[in-house]
């Protein structure tokens, strides 16, 4: 069987000295309960707590540290920049890159995303790429073409063999941080298009595009994950909210495990 994946998104959460030492002990405490070796589980908890994180989380294959951002530089003045050479030496392994806040509150463009994707690569992290539309973009009928955008320019100048790393990430911006969600069929849809989108693309094929993995964000919780995951055969899950309390986020870890 493939390995399913679960991102956990944990923003700009835990707070206070005690919040993030309270959840690294109860994470700890459910990664050692359960087993889950169908599935890599990616905790992307602040940077300024990741040394933290790669050092106190309970070692286990399955279970990685990712990081929220990165710069597409390794290293100068960049004030206030996130070297993906530093990560990659503290033993990060993925990176979170295009997500929608970062577009809409850091002007991220489509070309920073491909730079970024490109800088994850030098370092030996693997991006879990995000993308999708607004509900205004999707009410006016343009999903297809705006996702087609994103993809086609992040993946510029990527290579087969790294495309098979890139962990994709459909997330409609309207279902992030609410409570409504696409049915099964829409996310069914993207996921089509998806590979449709890379086949199409002369340097990938579609060989390449059938063994990609996608995953679903946005708003996914222990009651939704069926829907939104399992029905529609997704890879896996990106975890925001519900990925603040260990508990929870394992539900769900169980949910795709069982399936
Ligand atoms: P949410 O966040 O699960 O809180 O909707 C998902 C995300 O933004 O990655």
């Amino acid at each position: 069987m493939e390995n399913k994946i679960v991102v956990g998104n944990i923003k700009m959460n835990l707070i206070s000295l005690m919040e993030k030492e309270n959840y690294v002990k109860r994470l700890n405490k459910s990664i050692e309960e359960n087993d889950f070796f169908g599935t890599h589980i990616i905790i992307c908890p602040q940077s300024v707590h990741l040394e933290n994180f790669t050092q106190n989380i309970t070692q286990k294959e399955n279970v990685f540290i990712g990081s929220q951002n990165t710069f597409w530089e390794d290293k100068g003045s960049f004030t206030g920049e996130i070297s993906p050479a530093l990560l990659s030496s503290m033993g990060v392994n993925y990176s979170i890159i295009g997500h929608s806040e970062r577009r809409e509150y850091f002007g991220e463009t489509d070309e920073m995303i491909n730079l970024k994707i490109k800088a994850a690569f030098r370092n030996n992290i693997d991006p879990i790429f995000c993308f999708g539309e607004t509900r205004e973009e999707r009410d006016s009928g343009k999903t297809q073409e705006i996702i087609a955008r994103q993809i086609k320019k992040a993946l510029e100048g990527i290579s087969r063999v790294d495309l098979l790393k890139v962990i994709f990430a459909y997330e409609p911006v309207w279902a992030i941080g609410g409570s409504t969600t696409p049915t099964s069929d829409e996310i069914m849809e993207i996921k089509i298009l998806v590979r449709k989108i890379l086949t199409d693309m002369k340097e990938f094929g579609e060989e390449y595009a059938n063994k990609i993995k996608i995953l679903y964000g946005g708003s996914v919780n222990r009651k939704n994950v069926e829907e939104v995951c399992t029905k529609p055969q997704m890879d896996g899950v990106l975890v925001g909210r519900e990925s603040l309390v260990p508990y929870d986020f394992f539900e769900i870890i169980k949910q795709i495990e069982n399936k």
